[in-house]
């Protein structure tokens, strides 16, 4: 492991706003901060956002910047990536703002039931592969881990420069009958960052994206109060 990757770990041991289970916390069981997050982490009882595979945590940072009212979460597994938005936010004193390093499969072990009132999914692995439907973040899998502790109303954002992706999700709100706010297959071509500042954000990847020349596409879907999903597959 190169010296700078050590050094980003030894540092997010420093960090109060980066939290770093053991295996053994989660593992069939629920971790201490379940249900917890506003009183015990954040200490103040607002509305929690999370970014699911926050990478360096732009999105998580940014809206955290913009909006001291409420709280918001990072969560990937990668903490070098990670050491980038809690550094950033340590020195922003973004009390609003957090970390937590995990694998998102065990995503039901840290929030109890309506603790979350949003989440955002940005750049995510599309996981294109033939039979790898399960392992998408939008796939039913995840949406019914989401739906326990979404809280009514919460809404789900993805942004991704993968359309097929885009596509697949959109099939998933289809055949589940979920209500879809917004669809929009190019972000920037049809203006939207202009009527909502957070489409603005931008993160390393989406960066990478917009150099190429792709188009970012954007989805927000509610869960409808639902619990169980019909799984989709590739045709
Ligand atoms: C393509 S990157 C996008 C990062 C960031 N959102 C961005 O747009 O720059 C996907 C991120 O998801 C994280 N990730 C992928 N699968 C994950 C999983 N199962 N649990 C936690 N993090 C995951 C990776 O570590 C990586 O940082």
């Amino acid at each position: 492991m190169g010296k700078d990757k050590l050094r980003k770990f030894a540092e997010n041991l420093t960090f109060d706003n980066l939290v770093q289970p053991e295996f053994d916390e989660i593992f069939h069981r629920d971790h201490a901060l379940k249900g917890r997050w506003a009183a015990d982490f954040f200490k103040n009882g607002k509305p929690i956002t999370l970014e699911l595979g926050c990478g360096k945590g732009e999105y998580t940072v940014g809206l955290g910047a913009a909006d001291p009212e409420r709280y918001f979460l990072g969560i990937d597994i990668k903490g070098a990536r990670m050491w980038r938005g809690a550094k950033t936010a340590t020195e922003m004193g973004l009390a609003n703002v957090g970390f937590l390093r995990t694998r998102i499969e065990f995503i039901e072990s840290f929030f109890a039931p309506e603790e979350v009132s949003e989440i955002w999914i940005t750049f995510p692995d599309p996981q294109l592969k033939k039979g790898r439907e399960k392992k998408r973040l939008t796939s039913p899998v995840f949406l019914a881990w989401y739906a326990r502790f979404l809280a009514p109303g919460g809404v789900i954002h993805l942004k991704t420069d993968s359309r097929e992706l885009h596509d697949y999700t959109l099939r998933v709100i289809e055949a589940n009958g979920l209500p879809c706010e917004i669809a929009s297959a190019d972000i920037y071509g049809e203006r939207l960052d202009e009527v909502d500042p957070a489409l603005t954000l931008k993160t390393t990847y989406e960066r990478r994206f917009l150099e190429e020349g792709k188009p970012i596409t954007y989805l927000r879907f509610g869960l409808d109060g639902r619990r169980s999903f019909e799984m989709v597959y590739d045709e």
